[in-house]
């Protein structure tokens, strides 16, 4: 009876609408889906990848030399520039410039991403502690966003010096905990000891690092580059100078882009020149194409 009610309504134009909604209704359900894996895809090939539950920014701030008044300058200007994201360690004797750097740009506390690194003569369990409160006092940031083992050494005992870092987390001395200049093989033994998430290794397109990309990937982990650019060598290098002119971009800038592009990695270029830091800053308004990615990678890589 109901249903022959709404028949003698359902006419021909009503057909054509219906169909005309399901034909919408599938646009839209393509449309999002398609946002959502490009979403997806922007976590990692945009500014910031997401790991454990935390945005970190992509590019950061190499510090290594910027120290004293300068140090300080140079570190507030990063912060007016954009960079939210800065790499110290002891070993480089500048956490009080890069703290009060952050302290005086006037930056909440928590949109910065600080990471330090407890030297090689600091891994044994004591002295992990001991040198991570003095490099947060001497931050004077209330606590570190990663904090990661600098070097790792011959005698290092792996697992109690993570241990140690693992406490230092839970008390809430660093966000996250991590490692640096571990090989790939060392990599896997550390995640599978502790809750690490970021290697941070010498990657350029001089100095390639393709293993330990592999672990980050497989792990949905960082892979940190430093001296992202050749220690400044790449400035001059002739096919990423070539491929530049085609993107209005310098030789610097198509470097920090590739590396940006292999995804799960992040980049933390020093300058202490503030047009240099603005230039490196600029490389989120372009995108290589994969022939020119592929170009690079095969070109000019080598092992390390
Ligand atoms: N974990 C480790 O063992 C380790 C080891 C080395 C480095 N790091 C970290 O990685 C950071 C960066 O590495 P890095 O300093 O060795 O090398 P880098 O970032 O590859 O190169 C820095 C050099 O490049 C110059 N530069 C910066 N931007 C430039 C541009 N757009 N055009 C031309 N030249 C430019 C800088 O000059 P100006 O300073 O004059 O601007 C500086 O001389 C360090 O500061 C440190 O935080 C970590």
């Amino acid at each position: 009876m109901l249903t022959k009610f709404f028949s003698a309504f359902y006419t021909p134009w009503h057909w054509v609408f219906h169909k005309h909604c399901q034909h919408l209704e599938g646009l839209m359900c393509f449309y999002y889906g398609e946002m959502k894996r490009r979403h997806k895809n922007h976590t990692i090939m945009e500014n910031s990848i997401t790991i454990e539950n935390r945005d970190i920014p992509l590019l950061g701030l190499g510090t290594y030399g910027m120290t004293g008044e300068s140090g300080i300058k140079g570190i507030v200007e990063a912060v007016e520039t954009g960079y939210r994201h800065f790499d110290t360690a002891q070993m480089y004797n500048n956490e009080e410039e890069v703290g009060e750097g952050i302290r005086r740009s006037g930056i909440d506390r928590k949109e910065v991403f600080i990471t330090t690194k407890i030297s090689a003569y600091n891994l044994d369990p004591n002295d992990v502690d001991s040198s991570t409160r003095r490099s947060i006092e001497e931050l004077g940031t209330g606590y570190a966003d990663l904090l990661l083992i600098h070097w790792p050494t011959p005698g290092m005992d792996m697992e109690a010096t993570l241990n140690a870092m693992v406490n230092l987390k839970e008390e809430g001395l660093t966000r996250h905990i991590g490692v640096s200049n571990f090989s790939a093989g060392m990599f896997r033994q550390a995640i599978s000891l502790a809750p690490v998430i970021c290697n941070q290794v010498e990657f350029s397109p001089v100095v390639s690092e393709f293993e330990n990309l592999e672990v980050a990937r497989e792990h949905n982990l960082m892979l940190t580059a430093y001296s992202p650019l050749g220690k400044g060598r790449i400035k001059t290098n002739a096919l990423l100078t070539a491929i530049g002119k085609t993107y209005n971009k310098t030789a610097a800038q198509v470097a920090l882009r590739w590396l940006l592009q292999l995804g799960h990695v992040s980049v933390i270029p020093k300058a202490s020149d503030a047009r240099h830091r603005e230039e490196n800053f600029a490389v989120f308004d372009f995108e290589l194409s994969n022939e020119d990615v592929g170009k690079i990678t095969s070109e000019l890589n080598h092992d390390a």
